[in-house]
């Protein structure tokens, strides 16, 4: 796909692991899904259009949405409303966890105790210690593990870390991540407020906004986007300062509508440092921001080196080129003629144009449909009995610990060591 403004980057070896195929003798993976809501469904679409794997049963405990997923889950899939019954009466191959947090922990341990290959969606689990007992878990058993960080599968991705490795942006030197939004969470509770069972139904549908079953906008959002900084510079952070509230909302909710973060990472330098580089270890600053009242700048991650910017998406990824320094007085000590002269508010020269210094693009010339290629590379993975998968288990240990280290630090105040 070439547009005629912009240039295109060519894909090497970084495309998605899921476009090799399956050998066609193997049969397909027996999968069963529990958690049949929002991802869940959007899971079981995308498992019915792999041929390598077959859905045998779907559970969920809430009626109205096991009937809606058995519409699409396909003839072969049994019904249940109990998860250890699934477990014990199909003895599924492959176990997909698409429920609330807090259940992410008991769930995964229950598969792996039954002898399944486990997709966990992220975030992996609601508390570090409960993550580090399932790494220690998966990793005791040699299971097949894969936690549903999609980006990791992502083409686009791929190529962009590919980039990286390979030395095009130079240094990195600052990572700036956002979700940004513009809606409050909460869904349509199907009875009326005095209605003696609204208060289970609104924990039930509306988890995400109550701390007891979720980590808020750090572990259903962030964690896509400090994945993508952890997997970047290589490491997780060192540590983090953050700040938030409930300060537009006053529906009841006890997790944040608003967080902002600045994490410290501390990163090997490259083998060759330029002249001008610091040698030895160096310290990353990767920001990070969600909000839900403003959806400008919706959800991204701007990668910045010192010779170029990536800006990625999940259905694109720009390269620019970094133009060189634009503030003359850094060198000289003295501002130049040509510097930005600033009167009554205006910012008169180009020169700081924040547009300006941009460049065109290339544009990293793949595509994705990510959620479909990370099942795809789970099936592949439980069919070749491969425990390192795209996402393994390591990768969500450190996402975990390093999105639920923001939610402390907003809470308590100060900076929070990652530990895990
Ligand atoms: N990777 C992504 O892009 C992505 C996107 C959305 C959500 N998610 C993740 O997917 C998970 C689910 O989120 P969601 O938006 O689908 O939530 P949801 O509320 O829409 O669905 C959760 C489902 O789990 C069911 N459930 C709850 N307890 C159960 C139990 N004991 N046994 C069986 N079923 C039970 C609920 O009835 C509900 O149908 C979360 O971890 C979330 O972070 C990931």
């Amino acid at each position: 796909m070439i547009a005629t403004n912009r240039r295109t980057f060519l894909m090497s070896a970084a495309t998605s692991a899921a476009t090799s195929a399956i050998a066609m003798d193997t049969p397909p993976v027996r999968i069963a899904v529990v958690g049949t809501g929002g991802r869940g469904s959007d899971l079981i679409r995308a498992l019915s259009t792999i041929d390598s794997a077959r859905i045998v049963a779907i559970c969920d405990d809430y009626a109205p949405h096991l009937d809606k997923a058995a519409k699409y889950a396909g003839p072969d899939a049994k019904l249940f409303d109990q998860y250890a019954t699934m477990l014990k009466e199909i003895r599924p191959q492959a176990v997909v966890i698409a429920t609330p947090l807090h259940l992410h922990h008991d769930m995964v341990m229950e598969a792996l105790a039954s002898d399944a290959a486990v997709f966990c969606e992220k975030t992996m689990c609601r508390t570090v210690p409960e993550a580090k007992a399932v790494a220690a878990e998966v990793a005791k058993r040699g299971a097949v593990f894969q936690v549903g960080l999609q980006r990791r599968s992502n083409a686009i991705y791929r190529q962009a870390v590919a980039m990286v490795q390979a030395g095009m942006l130079g240094r990195i030197s600052a990572i700036k991540c956002q979700w940004h939004r513009n809606n409050n969470w909460r869904r349509p509770v199907p009875v009326a407020k005095n209605d003696p069972q609204w208060r289970s139904l609104e924990k039930k549908l509306n988890w995400r906004l109550y701390r007891e079953f979720s980590g808020g906008l750090m572990t259903e959002l962030g964690s896509h986007q400090l994945d993508v900084a952890n997997w970047i510079l290589g490491t997780p952070p060192k540590r983090v300062f953050a700040n938030g509230g409930i300060d537009y909302w006053t529906d009841g909710r006890d997790v944040l509508d608003n967080i902002f973060c600045v994490y410290e990472y501390v990163v090997t330098a490259s083998e060759k440092p330029t002249r001008a580089e610091r040698p030895g270890p160096h310290t990353v600053r990767v920001t990070y921001s969600s909000i839900q009242n403003n959806a400008f700048e919706g959800a991204s991650e701007l990668i910045m080196g010192t010779q170029g910017t990536l800006l990625l998406t999940q259905k694109k990824g720009l390269f620019y080129k970094e133009g060189g320094p634009d503030v003359p007085w850094a060198v000289t000590g003295q501002p130049a003629d040509d510097a930005a002269v600033i009167t009554s508010g205006k910012t008169l020269k180009l020169d700081n144009d924040p547009w300006a210094h941009r460049g065109t693009p290339y544009e990293i010339n793949a595509e994705s449909d990510d959620t479909r290629d990370e099942l795809a590379d789970f099936v592949k993975a439980v069919a070749a009995g491969n425990a390192k998968t795209t996402a393994d288990v390591q990768i969500a240990l450190q996402d975990c610990a390093t999105v639920l280290m923001a939610n402390d630090a907003a809470t308590r105040g100060g900076w929070v060591d990652y530990a895990a």
